[in-house]
């Protein structure tokens, strides 16, 4: 029997996306077929999958399976894809492809006008998703091709919608979607690092400091969303005058944290249009 999900590029991304779903039972291990670059890639990835996942290198005859999927999800990086369209036209896969099937790509970057290229037979989805995913709370940005059918978008409403928020975007907004959503949880996460540094240097163990930063985290974003504020009014209600907040603030915007960051996520976006 054809397997429904086909992922070219079985790395972190595809993983973070597929364990939700495999957990939760929305798809069956059985119907999965992987590929990977490289054949000591095969046991890594199989060691974190269900063992009825198949996995295969892409030099393995087996791989040209995954093009019987009813759903490609194409999750290598930007800069291999030029390597994945010429195997794919030296072993003519596309030739023994199912034409009905949809490309779903998550590659930075790189546009719906390029993907038609190497997939001239298959409509063609772009997905941005983030690292959240992993725990049901991610954001997924999507851009259709024209020939995308009500079916095929409902299937990748399916596959994303248990694991994220989806938002229907136009596609010269992906960039931008992902400099902030994909990107940003690195940003998050150094942010807390750092604040757990700075409670260490205050004279707090490492361990509590940790913990302190990550609820406070992850606290000021369920305040931020539960009672729909701004970010500057809860800025406002925290810092009284004279106290030790505004004190802290004076020296984030003496060393430049709020710029860096706009520059961080500018700077991811053109690097995100560059890789395409
Ligand atoms: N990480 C994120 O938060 C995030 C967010 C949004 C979008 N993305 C996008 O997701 C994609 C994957 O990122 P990632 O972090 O998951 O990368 P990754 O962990 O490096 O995974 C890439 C996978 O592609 C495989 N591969 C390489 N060449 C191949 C080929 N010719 N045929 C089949 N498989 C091949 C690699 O196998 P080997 O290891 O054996 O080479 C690896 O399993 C990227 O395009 C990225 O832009 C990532």
């Amino acid at each position: 029997m054809p397997c429904s999900v086909g992922v070219i590029g079985l790395g972190r991304m595809a993983q973070a996306i597929l364990l939700p779903l495999l957990e939760r039972g929305d798809i069956q291990p059985a119907e999965v077929i992987g590929v990977v670059g490289h054949r000591e890639s095969v046991q890594r990835a199989k060691n974190q999958l269900p063992s009825e996942v198949q996995v295969f290198a892409a030099n393995d005859p087996r791989s040209s399976q995954v093009w019987a999927a009813s759903l490609h999800l194409l999750a290598i990086k930007p800069q291999q894809l030029l390597s994945l369209e010429q195997n794919l036209t030296k072993n003519n896969c596309l030739g023994i492809a199912n034409k009905n099937t949809l490309i779903v790509s998550l590659l930075a970057g790189v546009n719906l006008k390029r993907l038609q290229e190497v997939f001239p037979h298959h409509a063609c989805v772009r997905a941005v998703p983030n690292a959240p995913v992993l725990v049901g709370a991610g954001l997924t940005g999507i851009a259709w091709a024209n020939n995308v059918t009500n079916d095929q978008r409902l299937q990748v409403q399916k596959l994303f919608s248990p694991i994220s928020e989806v938002l229907e975007l136009e596609e010269s907004q992906l960039d931008a979607f992902l400099a902030l959503t994909s990107s940003g949880p690195a940003y998050i996460a150094l942010i807390t690092e750092a604040l757990a540094d700075g409670a260490v240097a205050a004279g707090l163990p490492r361990s509590l400091a940790h913990y302190l930063a990550h609820r406070t985290v992850y606290g000021t974003s369920l305040l931020l969303k539960g009672k729909d504020m701004h970010p500057g009014q809860l800025k406002d209600m925290v810092a009284s005058p004279g106290g030790t907040t505004i004190t802290g603030l004076r020296h984030l915007e003496k060393a430049g944290l709020r710029s860096a960051l706009i520059e961080a996520v500018i700077a991811a976006s053109e690097r995100s249009r560059e890789l395409g």
